[in-house]
């Protein structure tokens, strides 16, 4: 619901459990004024404090910039007294820098609308709010919009900078969104990591100044996230307080928490203002991506559950929320760029015997491709390698009963490519030097129209070639050179922020044309698993390492926004090609539940034993992918603190079936067994855990009981059916 009071010009934003409140000032300004548990009244204009202290303007003109420095703006400007940077500065064409944002107007609507050439979130039973905010001395209008998910607790934000003078200007940073936090937040909560070893959780303590997570390469990277949570102190997974805020975007971001004299926490979230300027022409928009922002009251769980939930409904395509993805075999770790038609057929054939339903070509299958050096923008079919071109190696593996699925890297070229020897001047490159090279290749220059729609159409000829029911789309090299041929000069710091609109243009091109078609993005692993390329791909690639262990890490870190059905998690070779860990096999499965199932190795060559274990292991992941795509999840315990065992639930939205995962990777000697307290069951249901019956209520607060494991790197998947679905 979005209420505006005209009296107290209080407008309140209320989701399920939760008020957003902001108010205009006299002199008209617009402070956010609170942000917590749901309040029942407007009356609130007291919290902005403009009576309390002597600096408001219309009081005391002679402190201005006092007040700014102070008022909690809710789009805080600079260059014109808030000397905490603020969201936004827009160079005139003087060159000077500094702006003054006052109300304009505002209009609340039933709906949403959707940004242009940027995916937001879907609108469903949402109430908008537009708040334009306007400088008239600049000629710039700033509009901040507002959307309701009630039943999620979550809100939605974007701006969209306007020019309305007569003459160009330049935004030089353009931040989505700030919270202004008076409540006692005291810890911050994000995700930081590496190549295979991606989006490993970080708690930390707020103190005075700043703390900043961000990236620059382009892409959000393996080593940051484009997400954060503040937390009450002591708050934990069940209790407590999350102010929470995750980008839609999949380029350079920035996230800053900032603690001020006044014991104030201000975050902020949006695009890298590093190397990004935008010239705006007179009567032109610019939109800054979207922000999902929630406060969770009852712990980090909460907070996970509401972003599960949002993402399935408003993020993901819809085609792909429920409907089950296939469980694949990728050859990538199996061969490498050493295969040919034959070897993938050889592959399938011995998978769909096992149950497996999809065959996925990796890397390697065009050009002159047979290592990471060579043929990137080549899309043609490597005829020494499927010998008899795609459709006959599709037809072949859906004569099997399979699908076929294939990988591509469309923003990159080698420079030992005919695409490069006729198109140098399609990179990314610093006029006058020469281009940094990065795995061998460089990165196509997607300012350029030209470039885009080459590349669009090449896939869409391979696609409408064959059978092709699955798309990997991979992106293995960070932006180096935020320089365009394409450009003018005073257009260079748009160069990175183009990038990932043209990206989004053509996987909206692309899922359009082919609405059917599964896509998993991918970046060297996870380097780009965000809300953004969720929007077009149901299911992203987590991490190159699919060791078990690191995988516990990799997946907690993930799941704490992600909903499990939006991660690739394949069953790999022991020992481990990245880490040489030596694992279970029975384990590996366990841990690969926890998404979209699937083998990443050699289905002929692995042993007789294991190969026997597979059907079954299908077989556990069919009977829960419902469950684990649509029901809650709940962390129990983790590896990465206590060092010894991990532990979550998925519970069905009905509270009727569950599983409990519990994976033991060091072993203990002489401890009583593992007592697990669940969560989410219905405390008056009964429930058959291993064939005894117990109360919800038992099994929550007494605890289950486990029976014990021997030995390390040990799983165990336990189902959990209540009488009312046995009976
Ligand atoms: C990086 C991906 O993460 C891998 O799964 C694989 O597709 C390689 N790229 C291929 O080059």
């Amino acid at each position: 619901m979005v209420i505006y009071d005209k009296s107290r010009k209080v407008f309140k934003l209320d989701t399920a459990n939760t008020s957003y409140v902001m108010g205009v000032t006299e002199e008209g300004y617009l402070g956010n004024i609170y942000y917590g548990k749901k309040v029942d009244t407007t009356d609130l204009v007291y919290a902005m404090r403009t009576d309390e202290h002597p600096f408001t303007p219309s009081k005391m003109p002679g402190e201005k910039i006092s007040f700014m420095d102070r008022f909690p703006m809710e789009y805080p400007f600079e260059g014109t007294g808030d000397s905490h940077g603020g969201c936004i500065s827009i160079k005139d064409s003087k060159g000077q820098e500094g702006l003054e944002l006052k109300v304009k107007s505002h209009n609340i609507y039933a709906g949403k609308k959707g940004l242009k050439g940027m995916p937001s979130a879907r609108g469903g039973n949402t109430m908008s709010l537009d708040i334009v905010l306007s400088d008239e001395a600049l000629g710039a209008e700033a509009v901040l919009s507002y959307s309701v998910y009630e039943e999620c607790d979550i809100i939605t934000r974007s701006v969209k900078i306007v020019n309305i003078s007569d003459t160009s200007f330049y935004i030089t940073k353009v931040l989505s969104a700030c919270l202004n936090l008076e409540t006692e937040v005291s810890d911050i909560l994000s995700l930081h990591g590496a190549w295979a070893r991606e989006r490993h959780i970080q708690r930390s303590k707020i103190s005075y100044g700043s703390y900043i997570t961000e990236s620059s390469r382009g892409e959000p990277g393996h080593q940051e996230h484009p997400f954060i949570a503040l937390l009450s102190e002591n708050c934990n997974r069940e209790t407590g307080s999350v102010y929470a805020m995750n980008l839609v975007y999949s380029g350079n971001f920035t996230v800053k928490v900032q603690k001020d004299q006044f014991d104030r926490t201000r975050v902020y979230i949006g695009i890298n203002p590093e190397r990004f300027c935008w010239k705006l022409g007179s009567g032109e928009e610019f939109e800054a991506p979207e922000v999902i922002i929630q406060y969770a009251c009852e712990g980090i769980n909460s907070m996970t559950r509401n972003f599960h939930d949002f993402f399935r409904q408003y993020i993901l395509p819809p085609e792909w929320v429920v409907a089950e993805r296939p469980v694949l075999v990728n050859n990538w770790e199996a061969t490498y760029f050493d295969f040919d038609d034959d070897k993938l057929v050889q592959i399938a054939e011995e998978a769909s015997g096992l149950g497996i339903e999809m065959l996925v070509m990796d890397d390697g299958w065009f050009g002159h491709r047979n290592s990471d050096n060579s043929s990137l923008g080549d899309w043609y079919a490597n005829r020494e390698k499927i010998k008899g071109g795609l459709k006959d190696l599709a037809d072949r593996i859906n004569a099997l009963g399979m699908k076929f699925g294939i990988w591509f890297e469309p923003e990159m070229v080698s420079p030992d490519s005919d695409l490069f020897r006729e198109h140098p001047d399609w990179i990314l490159a610093l006029d006058g030097r020469e281009a940094g090279l990065c795995r061998t290749q460089y990165v196509l220059d997607f300012s350029n129209p030209d470039v885009v729609d080459y590349i669009y159409g090449r896939l869409y000829e391979i696609l409408k070639s064959a059978n092709i029911e699955y798309v990997k789309w991979d992106m293995n090299r960070p932006i180096a050179e935020a320089a365009s041929l394409s450009l003018p000069p005073d257009r260079q710091g748009e160069v990175m922020h183009r990038h990932v609109l043209a990206l989004y243009r053509l996987q909206e091109r692309l899922v359009t044309d082919f609405p059917h078609l599964l896509l998993e993005n991918c970046s060297s692993g996870g380097a780009r698993f965000d809300a953004g390329m969720l929007y077009y791909s149901p299911q992203i690639w987590c991490s190159d390492n699919a060791d078990p262990v690191e995988r516990l890490m990799v997946q907690e870190g993930t799941h704490l926004v992600y909903p499990l059905s939006t991660t690739g998690t394949h069953v790999a070779d022991s020992p481990n090609h990245v880490n040489g860990r030596v694992t279970p096999f029975s384990t590996r499965a366990d841990i690969a539940l926890a998404g979209t199932f699937g083998y990443e190795l050699d289905v002929t060559r692995i042993s007789e034993e294991e190969r026997a274990m597979i059907p079954a292991q299908i077989e556990k992941y069919k009977k829960y992918r419902h469950l684990i795509q649509t029901g809650d999840y709940y962390r129990i315990a983790s590896f990465s603190e206590n060092n010894r065992y991990d532990s979550y639930m998925v519970v069905s939205k009905d509270q009727n079936k569950a599983i409990l995962v519990y994976v033991q990777v060091v072993t203990d000697s002489n401890v009583l067994t593992k007592k697990l307290k669940l969560y989410g069951l219905c405390p008056g249901r009964k429930y058959i855990v291993d064939g005894a019956e117990y109360l919800g209520s038992t099994l929550m607060n007494a605890g289950y009981i486990l029976k014990p494991l021997r030995g390390d790197f040990q799983s165990v998947v336990i189902e959990i059916n209540s009488t009312c679905t046995t009976a």
